[in-house]
């Protein structure tokens, strides 16, 4: 027999031996659900089980409890599944009937902290018609579960998966906001920090303490030579704050294995359970009404001893089981991946059966290359050979987060033109720290790191692209030429295939924010000058359209506004075109009956594309300009001002533009 049919025999037979019992002990909960929502459960769990049964014989079948392992699971699937709320239930059978539902067009993103928006969960339930007015339609919060006082890397180091920060509110609080975005059609994404917990977790604690069951956690050391053989692999994350992926503490007198920051404690998976606890984790965040998991920091999840332990083979077996839980239990949450390493890798985890969405930090990362030099070449050669993503799965593209910008591209590509990739990275880091003579850029160096001259950015996207610098000037060419730059960033954002994904305070233009300076627990991580409260009096000022929030604020809801009119930016497929024109970055999108050729201009200055190129695309017949809804002749040349961008309808029909969502804009603060 085949492993495969060894597999599937055996997966078979411990789901017949294991779900009547179950079924018997859990008889009078089975009997108080619909009938039909119970069917439904046994249906998907049929369907899944083979997937999950084989993650989980990849993982633990070596050892010697794996039977109770898989009961354990059973048992877990059978609990969420019968403590899922009823309006829950319902959104599964809604979104199980439209299983992609996130790669639309409709589909336009916004991530915060709720802290430095809104104070708390209460407050930002206030919000709402905020983000109806941007046209927003899933919103992302930063980590707001309970964390230690003081440093916990912006909540990244949690300390309770079922408890929310007390400063914020509650847990009921979330869920009564979960419900009221739902209402307005508008799905909630949170984190699932699973590679590590802080130090102050009840695991954690209990490890301490040295009960065995918790040290096994963790990854802890009593030899230094072991310790020294992984660290030799591995690669430092936060350089400048410490070198070394491990801890000394104290109480155990151990080492422990610390990829982050000193207090961020590493799980073990390669214990069942843990897996299992954190699937529970998961499952909990599922029944409070998240639809997007956000899987923190998915390529350090499972060490291998003479490796980087990044990108492991099991990395990802870890995650294709926790999706097969969640599609059993919870169908209509989906995963989101944040591997920001090499594009090779990144696209693994991006599998209908893994990840179904991805941040694009490879795109990210290029457009902000191509405004430092103002070639796209690089950029192009990129988006021509990405592959496509399987079907089912998008980008979440971003233009600024959280985090800082590293300069991910591949080496071998950069090479490919000319570029040396060393040489160009330092160049990178000299103009957005704002060192390079002419740069507009007032970035802050990240992390840098002495062995080996690697550096990163942090900023907001108006002080990088040069907002900051021409206000301080007090120029109003410059000021001009920032805000064309900051909107031709975010056209491309929006129009150029996945979800757009705007960090909050980009859509009204917020600058750098320098305070943190101040704070003990802030100063040494330079990512909090873009981690700053928002100006409600700023937003408020929407109401005065003579302002730089205004303009930036309307044409955001402008350029999302427009996105959910037009089919072809629905999903992820572009084609690059040739331009002819070293600074003009241009790309088709088509979906339905539907084609649009958009072109944008990097450079500050006119240039032009030229009608056998504009011929080149497809265009060969009378189009229309989307933004100025004039009519775009075929046999033209393009011209462009400074950071202009045009999208153009070259369908066979076009659809016109309905505009009234300009009424919207501005009525709320
Ligand atoms: C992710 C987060 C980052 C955090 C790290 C550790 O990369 O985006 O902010 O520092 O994980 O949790
Ligand atoms: C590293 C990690 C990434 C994290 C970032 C935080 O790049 O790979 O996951 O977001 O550090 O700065």
């Amino acid at each position: 027999m085949s492993t495969h049919d060894w597999r599937s025999k055996a997966a078979n037979d411990s789901l017949k031996r294991l779900l009547p019992r179950l079924e018997t002990s859990y008889k009078k909960q089975i009997a108080a659900v619909p009938q039909i929502s119970w069917t439904g459960f046994k249906a998907r769990l049929h369907r899944e089980w083979k997937r999950l049964f084989c993650c989980l014989h990849e993982l633990y079948g070596w050892q010697f409890d794996f039977y109770y392992t898989l009961e354990q699971v059973l048992d877990m699937l059978i609990r969420y599944r019968l403590g899922r709320p009823l309006a829950l239930k319902k959104l599964d059978n809604k979104r199980e009937a439209d299983p992609s539902w996130y790669i639309s067009e409709e589909m336009v993103g916004i991530v915060l902290y709720v802290d430095l928006f809104s104070n708390n969960l209460a407050g930002l339930q206030d919000h709402i018609p905020y983000f109806e007015s941007l046209g927003v339609t899933y919103l992302h919060l930063m980590p707001l579960f309970s964390s230690p006082h003081g440093e916990n890397d912006g909540g990244y180091a949690v300390s309770d998966y079922r408890a929310v920060n007390p400063d914020l509110g509650t847990m009921a609080d979330l869920s009564r906001l979960a419900t009221a975005l739902h209402e307005q059609g508008i799905s909630l994404a949170l984190d699932f920090v699973f590679n590590h917990t802080s130090d102050e977790h009840e695991w954690a604690r209990k490890a301490k303490a040295l009960d065995p069951e918790y040290m096994d956690y963790f990854f802890t050391f009593t030899d230094r030579d072991q310790v020294d053989q992984y660290q030799e692999h591995l690669r430092d994350i936060f350089p400048t704050i410490r070198k070394g992926n491990f801890t000394w503490n104290e109480n155990m007198q151990r080492w422990v294995w610390t990829t982050f920051n000193s207090y961020q404690w590493d799980l073990n998976y390669s214990n069942p359970a843990v897996f299992r606890a954190m699937a529970e984790e998961m499952l909990f965040l599922a029944n409070e009404g998240v639809d997007v998991l956000r899987l923190d920091a998915v390529a350090f999840i499972w060490k291998r001893p003479g490796t980087d332990c990044e990108n492991q083979p099991e990395a990802h077996t870890i995650i294709r089981a926790f999706n097969a839980i969640a599609q059993i239990v919870a169908p209509t949450v989906i995963f989101k991946s944040e591997a920001i390493v090499h594009p090779d890798e990144i696209i693994k985890y991006i599998r209908p059966d893994e990840c179904q969405l991805s941040y694009n930090p490879l795109q990210m990362s290029l457009v902000w290359e191509a405004l430092a030099t103002r070639e796209v070449k690089l950029l192009v050669s990129a988006m021509q050979n990405r592959e496509r993503l399987p079907q089912g799965c998008t980008w979440v593209n971003y233009l600024r987060c959280h985090d800082d910008i590293g300069w991910t591209f591949d080496d071998t590509d950069a090479r490919n033109l000319g570029i040396d990739p060393k040489g160009h990275r330092r160049f990178l880091n000299d103009f957005y720290t704002g060192k390079f003579p002419g740069s507009f850029a007032r970035g802050l160096p990240f992390q840098f790191n002495p062995d080996n001259g690697d550096l990163r950015i942090s900023g907001t996207l108006s002080s990088l692209a040069g907002l900051e610098s021409a206000l301080e000037e007090k120029d109003d060419d410059m000021i001009e030429q920032a805000v064309r730059r900051i909107n031709m960033l975010r056209s491309i954002m929006v129009s150029i295939g996945g979800i757009p994904l705007l960090y909050a305070g980009d859509e009204y233009g917020k600058l750098n924010d320098y305070t943190y300076l101040t704070d003990p627990t802030k100063i040494s991580d330079s990512r909090w000058v873009h981690r700053s409260r928002t100006h409600w009096r700023a937003a408020e000022d929407l109401a005065d359209k003579d302002t730089l929030e205004w303009r930036f604020f309307y044409e955001m809801a402008k350029l999302c506004n427009l996105r959910k009119q037009l089919p072809a930016l629905r999903d992820g497929g572009l084609t690059v075109v040739d331009t002819g024109n070293p600074h003009l970055f241009g790309y088709i999108r088509k979906n339905r009956d539907q084609r649009l050729l958009i072109v944008v201009n990097f450079s500050e200055f006119d240039q032009v594309m030229h009608r056998e190129k504009v011929a080149e695309t497809g265009l060969t017949q009378t189009a229309r300009e989307i933004f100025t809804q004039k009519p775009q002749p075929a046999d033209q040349d393009l011209l462009f001002n400074g950071y202009r961008y045009m999208w153009i309808d070259f369908s066979e029909t076009i659809t016109p533009i309905d505009e009234q969502w300009l009424k919207t804009i501005g009525s709320s603060g």
